[in-house]
């Protein structure tokens, strides 16, 4: 574990000032939220995953080349313990994604879930324009938050990400001849880049297949269905290292009974529901 990647306080104007961005515009920058030396261990983690195709299963791989590492939260506890403990982005969702009403867990601890920590690698063609929440919305509560670990510059020549802003309560699906209202956004090493799910958002081409590596990862309320069982391929090893907070977002606290002999609570579970080992 490393010193500085535990999570601390955050001022209250500092965090108001992201969700207002958030409700607002539908997406932030936190600018040099992860230090230098902390995104090189990053960098060189998936490096070698990349280069000893560690994960044979998960690696889709597109037809320009390149493609996406998946799972990572499977490979190495570090990924886990950036992503889910940068602490600008963890009181953002908490401030968005926590269910008030979610009595089982402490208030100041995370109640909301991931989907899995990926690696967008050096694709050539861009991601056309596109929504990460399934279904559009206009309601002034999002139910999800996509992030971006920022690990290699991203400018217009290497695939950087696009976003329309303000269109996250269109209550539309993305229309993808939006171009001339698209912001390009040129983040750094470092910054992490964040969007509410229905906001309209691609990445530019990156023909030369320039590396620009970021970890990626969507965040949504504890109720919506987790697309892959997370709870089921996480390493025991892993788990170990994890505290209750991290597992709970795993999905650990929210895994549905099998029926109501089982429990009768609906997937709403605290702590106590966690194992010793898995
Ligand atoms: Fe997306």
């Amino acid at each position: 574990m490393h010193d500085d990647l535990s999570p601390s306080a955050v001022s209250e104007q500092s965090a108001d000032c992201y969700k207002h961005a958030i409700l607002e515009d539908g997406y932030t920058i936190i600018k040099k939220a992860v230090g230098s030396n902390i995104v090189e261990e990053l960098l060189c983690k998936l490096r070698h995953i990349i280069s000893t195709r560690k994960q044979y299963a998960t690696y889709k791989t597109s037809e320009e080349g390149g493609g996406y590492l998946t799972d990572l939260q499977n490979e190495e506890v570090m990924f886990i313990k950036v992503v889910f403990g940068e602490p600008i982005l963890r009181s953002l969702l908490i401030a968005l994604l926590n269910d008030p009403f979610y009595r089982n867990m402490p208030k100041e601890k995370a109640n909301y879930i991931f989907r899995g920590i990926r690696a967008l690698d050096d694709v050539a063609k861009g991601l056309p324009l596109h929504i990460d929440s399934v279904l559009p919305s206009s309601s002034r509560y999002p139910t999800g938050i996509s992030s971006s670990f920022i690990l290699e510059n991203h400018d217009r020549n290497n695939g950087c990400v696009l976003v329309v802003p303000k269109t996250h309560r269109s209550d539309t699906f993305a229309d993808r001849s939006a171009s001339d209202r698209v912001v390009a956004i040129e983040a750094k090493a470092g910054d992490v880049v964040v969007w509410d799910t229905r906001l309209w958002h691609g990445t530019e081409d990156n023909p030369q297949r320039n590396s620009r590596l970021s970890l990626l990862c969507t965040f949504t309320s504890w109720h919506l269905k987790q697309p892959l069982r997370h709870y089921d391929t996480l390493p025991n090893h892993i788990y170990q290292q994890l505290t209750d907070e991290e597992k709970s977002i795993i999905g650990f606290c929210s895994i549905p009974a099998r029926d109501n002999f089982e429990s009768h609570h609906d997937a709403k579970f605290g702590y106590e529901c966690l194992a010793e080992e898995i």
